[in-house]
């Protein structure tokens, strides 16, 4: 059977428990005291052949660890994992020609050569036909404008066009399934949606099995129809986008400018619009971190406007900014029963 299967799924990294100072690390090396870490803690999945699925959750969560499984780089601790046939860390040789991997943090590109002639390179590695070839970088052309890029050396790329080179690159040898591991960490906003884009509709035109992590919710919300939400090595949430929309998506937090307001009008502050809310839980406030007060609220319930007007007519707060939900929101919010 095609796409992927992953059951009672485990990776538990065995580290080293360090102690403080020089007595500290001398004795670390003389005793291993270690400790496990369990980094997925029995996950179970099927994705189907050609869908494109979100796998969603904040740092250290686990989804790079799952995405190494995946792709063979790491062995399971227990469990088993089928990938369009494959057991992955098995038979690499075999297996790595069906898959594409992108790893947001580096490139599989070659530093020094222009992008064209890394396409060419891997056309070599993957022994692509030429129809084959040119009929992908069609596709690239048409879909990313990759054209105006293919002379440009690898390491002159902008981190976002480099990201989109990449995209491509996973593509290039019509692999039946793609894992991308957070391409699109570190870009801004505009190229992060055109990033989304293209990635959809490669999935759609070349209809290969698509596995996308991101530690950032909103990165999610337009691009899959189903999600899967993973905290701590446990998935949280499996399903439909929409209803995890439906729930999160009216959600935004409202980022408070409060340099210079004393600990006692932050909390005053804090008290004050609670109350305003009837109750505590509806509006969830932040840390005051580096001089700003996260407010996370339902705008369907509160508009922003009745949140705010209130507080900037009595504390003297700086700057406002707008947001969506923190991934840490919704964690929370979960476990509190928010999906059901
Ligand atoms: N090579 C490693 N050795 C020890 N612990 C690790 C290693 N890689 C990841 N971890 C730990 O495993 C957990 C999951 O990490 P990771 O899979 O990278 O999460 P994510 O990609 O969701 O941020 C974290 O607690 C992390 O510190
Ligand atoms: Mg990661």
């Amino acid at each position: 059977m095609n796409g992927i299967q992953i059951r009672d799924l485990t990776k538990h990294y065995r580290v080293l428990k360090r102690r403080e100072g020089l007595s500290g690390s001398i004795r670390d090396l003389l005793s291993h005291n270690y400790k496990t870490v369990k980094a997925v803690d029995g996950i179970n999945l099927t994705i189907e052949p050609g869908e494109l699925v979100g796998f969603i959750g904040p740092n250290g969560a686990g989804k790079s660890t799952t995405i190494k499984m995946l792709s063979g780089v790491l062995e399971p601790s227990s469990g088993t994992i089928e990938v369009d046939g494959f057991v992955p860390y098995k038979q690499r040789r075999r297996y790595v020609q069906r898959i594409g991997i992108v790893f947001g943090q580096r490139t599989q590109l070659w530093w020094d050569l222009a992008v064209i002639e890394s396409f060419k390179l891997l056309k070599e590695v993957y022994g692509i036909d030429d129809a084959a070839y040119e009929r992908n970088l069609g596709i690239f052309n048409e879909i990313a404008e990759l054209k105006e890029l293919y002379g440009t050396p690898v390491r002159n790329l902008s981190l976002g066009q480099r990201m989109l080179c990449d995209i491509a690159a996973s593509f290039i040898h019509d692999p039946s399934t793609i894992f991308l591991d957070e391409p699109t960490i570190g870009l801004d906003v505009e190229i992060r949606s055109k990033v989304r884009a293209i990635i959809k509709e490669l999935n759609r035109v070349k209809g290969a099995t698509v596995l996308l992590s991101s530690h950032d919710v909103g990165d999610i919300e337009t691009l899959a129809k189903r999600i899967i939400l993973i905290d701590k090595g446990k998935i949280l949430y499996d399903g439909p986008t929409e209803k995890f929309n439906g729930i999160f998506g009216r959600y935004r937090t409202l980022k408070l400018d409060v340099h210079g307001l004393a600990e006692a009008d932050i909390a005053r502050l804090k008290t004050e619009t609670a109350a305003r809310a009837h109750g505590e839980k509806e509006i969830v406030f932040g840390e005051a971190s580096g001089g700003w007060l996260g407010v996370s609220f339902d705008q369907d319930k509160h508009p922003l406007l009745d949140l705010l007007n209130p507080i900037l007519a009595s504390f003297p707060v700086k700057d406002i900014k707008v947001e969506e939900i923190e991934m840490e929101e919704v964690i929370k919010r979960v476990y509190e029963g928010a999906l059901g």
